[in-house]
């Protein structure tokens, strides 16, 4: 997908990814970046560029992507280990990758955490003689969510980023990130009517979309998405439930949150899914997924049609009950 965008450099960072994964990012030419000292053998030998995951584990990380028990990323021992092992083995660009944390609107973390991967390359350059060619700062840039959340600052990240690589470094190596959220969150909504209002006896808005088109705020406790309705701005808010149509206790965007009353046939906008809406979607409970359109200034294209139910059946295989109770595909 990344090579029919159209880009020429990919990086491919990998958790537990399989022999023929790895064979494909490096026909591809990608950087193969990986976060476990076993996954040395599964690379391919002619991989020339290769990156090592590191979870420093300290105030930087978060209970999510770094936490004690993260699936990410190795130590900063068994890294310097790696490193030795790829240098020994010819590999003439090293790299390191760490992302330790995501979500931050305060820029400080992700800005320590940056820090902290430079000076480590720094180590290895001075102490094992491991000549550092990239570093990837992952992704994580948090974007504000809530209306009273600050956006992150970009500007101040990359210059107490620039000042620590030329503290540390004579010639800068390659440098790369891998933002999903911050660029692709705040460019879309999920577009849907309102089909009920419900007194239960709290107040319960009813969607025409459920959650399993978009999984982050049933995977998230803390998940956060606005919620606006056009058509009801200015009448009293209510604390209310927003939810989906799925046989879910979790199929809900919110929770008493304070909305103002719409109508059935009324929008219901919920903002900022560009990065978890289609891409983290699934059919639990037989829902399909919604079309997705582009908004380019005025004009609206259609990009993906509606899933059908036959997009979901296509895959079965039709099987039959023989008399002898033999299970066989169907002639
Ligand atoms: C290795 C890696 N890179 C990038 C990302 C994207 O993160 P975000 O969308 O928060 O920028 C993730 C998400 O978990 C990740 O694990």
């Amino acid at each position: 997908m990344v090579r029919a965008l159209g880009a020429e450099k990919l990086v491919f960072t990998s958790s537990n990814s399989s022999i023929e994964q790895f064979a494909i990012a490096e026909a591809e030419g990608a950087r193969l970046t990986i976060d476990d000292l076993h996954l040395l053998e599964r690379l391919p030998r002619r991989a020339t560029q290769t990156s090592l995951r590191i979870n420093f584990g300290n105030s930087c990380s978060d209970n999510i992507i770094g936490g004690a028990r993260s699936k990410f990323g190795m130590t900063p021992d068994q890294a310097r280990q790696a490193a030795m092992q790829l240098k020994a083995n010819g590999i003439t660009s090293i790299g390191l990758h760490c992302m330790d944390s995501a979500n931050h609107t305060d820029s400080t973390k992700k800005t320590r955490e940056a820090i902290d991967l430079i000076t480590f390359a720094r180590q290895l350059v001075d102490e094992g003689g491991v000549d550092i060619s990239s570093l990837n700062f992952g992704g994580g840039l948090g974007i504000p969510y809530r209306p009273n959340d600050t956006a992150f600052d970009v500007t101040d990240y990359a210059l107490k980023i620039r000042a620590a690589l030329t503290k540390y470094f004579y010639v800068i190596p390659d440098l790369s990130m891998e933002c999903g959220r911050f660029i692709t969150g705040p460019s879309g909504y999920l577009v849907t009517e309102v089909t009920g209002v419900y007194r239960k006896p709290h107040s319960v808005i009813g969607l025409n979309v459920s959650t399993a088109a978009m999984p982050r705020v049933s995977i998230y406790p803390n998940a956060y998405h606005h919620v606006s309705l056009p058509g009801a701005a200015g009448t009293e808010l209510i604390p209310t439930d927003v939810v989906g149509s799925m046989c879910e206790s979790m199929d809900k965007f919110c929770e008493a949150r304070p909305l103002p009353m719409p109508h059935q046939g009324d929008l219901c906008l919920i903002h900022d899914v560009g990065a978890h809406c289609i891409s983290m979607s699934n059919n639990y409970n037989g829902m399909l997924r919604p079309p997705e359109f582009l908004m380019d200034n005025s004009s609206i294209y259609m990009i993906s049609r509606a899933e059908s139910f036959q997009d979901v059946t296509s895959r079965f295989i039709n099987m039959e009950v023989k008399e002898n109770d033999k299970i066989v595909e169907k002639a």
